[in-house]
């Protein structure tokens, strides 16, 4: 068969999606066995666009959001169906690679930062950690970068104090 390309209607636009779920399941090994917690959940994200997930209190919108970043320990958590984040298929991916991922092309804004960040170490080295993993910068530039990070994002602790300085601890932040 032969195409005349120049009367051919042109493809139909495929709307890119940044995040894509398909049967997303989640089982967690508990005292009564592996319990179901996420169940086939499927959603998509379009680029530009911003998608809110509701739900009553453990219905699941953590656990969806934490297999989707490739968070649950592999042993403890079961996942199955399929998260593509930016065109990188999540579920099943070694740790390595998942934090290539992670940083750079995904990032979560956890729902306490008191206790999502580590109380060992202050914030702002927390964040340069970050910088330093995908951007490659040294440990002075690391930390002006998460300054910089943090004064464009207007974050709490800024307006109480003048930068993340390697004292500031989680719990000095303020999560409004
Ligand atoms: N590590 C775990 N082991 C066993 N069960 C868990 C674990 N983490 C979460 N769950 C259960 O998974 C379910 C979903 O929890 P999840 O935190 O995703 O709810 P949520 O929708 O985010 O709730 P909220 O609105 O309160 O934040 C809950 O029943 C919770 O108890
Ligand atoms: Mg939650």
């Amino acid at each position: 068969m032969v195409t005349d390309v120049s009367t051919s209607p042109p493809p139909p636009k495929v709307q890119d999606d940044v995040l894509q779920i398909d049967r997303l399941s989640v089982e967690f090994h508990t005292d009564r066995g592996w319990t179901r917690v996420v169940d086939n959940v499927s959603l998509n994200v379009p680029i530009g666009t911003t998608v809110g997930l509701v739900g009553e209190s453990g219905s699941g919108k953590t656990v969806t959001s934490l297999a989707a970043m490739g968070l649950l320990p592999p042993r403890g958590a079961r996942v199955t169906g399929s998260v593509r984040v930016a065109g990188h298929e999540m579920v099943g991916l070694p740790e390595r690679a998942l934090s290539d991922i992670r940083g750079a092309d995904v990032s979560m804004v956890f729902q306490e930062p008191r206790r999502s960040l580590s109380p060992a170490f202050t914030v702002g080295d927390q964040i340069a950690e970050v910088v330093r993993r995908h951007e490659g910068l040294s440990k002075k530039a690391s930390f002006a970068r998460a300054i910089e990070c943090s004064t464009s994002s207007g974050s709490t602790t800024q307006r109480a104090a003048p930068a993340p300085t390697r004292t500031n601890s989680p719990a000095a932040c303020a999560s409004g």
